[in-house]
């Protein structure tokens, strides 16, 4: 018996930010990735994310702060590596900052939240996926850059938990290895 939701988790691969292109999703997939995304555990449903969209000219004006802000917080980073954090959100059609967003709550956890935000960056790239794209979750330099953060507009409480990149495929990457069960699972034995 098939289980496409099975198969979805069974076979995904992120795909390179620099193998994605145009067309990006449209805006009702959009709207089911991050309504997708929604759906996470969330233990007191304290929403403990959100979300940035980057489409269109927005990316290439973040890129313009991107390279500012590298000039400011690196060591001479040279004309090369300015062009390319212009060129940065330029990879895909569509870049989604995941804002994780701690609230204090003494029934759930920080650590809790925080991976909260990271089942909501799954769950993006499993519902961008499943609607054919490719998708892939980094951080980068910009994601835990002081600059950044304050160009993002993030409160003391929040932080990236990922730039979750999502575009048309340009070539898919072949399987890789994943562990052994056996490396990793075990009964639990007093
Ligand atoms: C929190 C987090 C941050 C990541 N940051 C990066 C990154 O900055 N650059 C990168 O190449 N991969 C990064 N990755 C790894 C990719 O998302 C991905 O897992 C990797 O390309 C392997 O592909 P796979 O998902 O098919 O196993 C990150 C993963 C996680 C969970």
């Amino acid at each position: 018996m098939t289980n496409p939701a099975i198969d979805l988790l069974l076979t995904r691969r992120s795909v390179s930010a620099n193998s994605l292109t145009d067309p990006g999703p449209t805006a009702a997939e959009l709207e089911m990735m991050l309504r997708s995304a929604t759906r996470v555990p969330d233990h007191k449903k304290l929403v403990p994310w959100r979300f940035l969209l980057f489409q269109g000219e927005a990316r290439a004006a973040f890129g313009k702060i991107l390279a500012a802000t590298c000039r400011a917080e690196e060591k001479d980073p040279g004309a090369f590596r300015l062009e390319n954090e212009e060129k940065r959100f330029l990879r895909a059609p569509l870049v989604i900052a995941v804002i994780s967003r701690v609230v204090k709550n003494p029934g759930a956890p920080d650590w809790e939240q925080i991976l909260s935000a990271g089942a909501a960056c799954q769950n993006l790239i499993l519902a961008a996926t499943a609607l054919g794209y490719g998708a892939q979750w980094i951080t980068e330099w910009c994601g835990y850059s002081e600059g950044v953060r304050r160009a993002l507009g993030l409160a003391e409480n929040e932080r990236v938990a990922g730039f979750v990149y999502i575009g048309t495929a340009k070539e898919r990457p072949d399987d890789r290895e994943r562990p052994k069960l056996t490396d990793i699972v075990a009964p639990w034995r007093p």
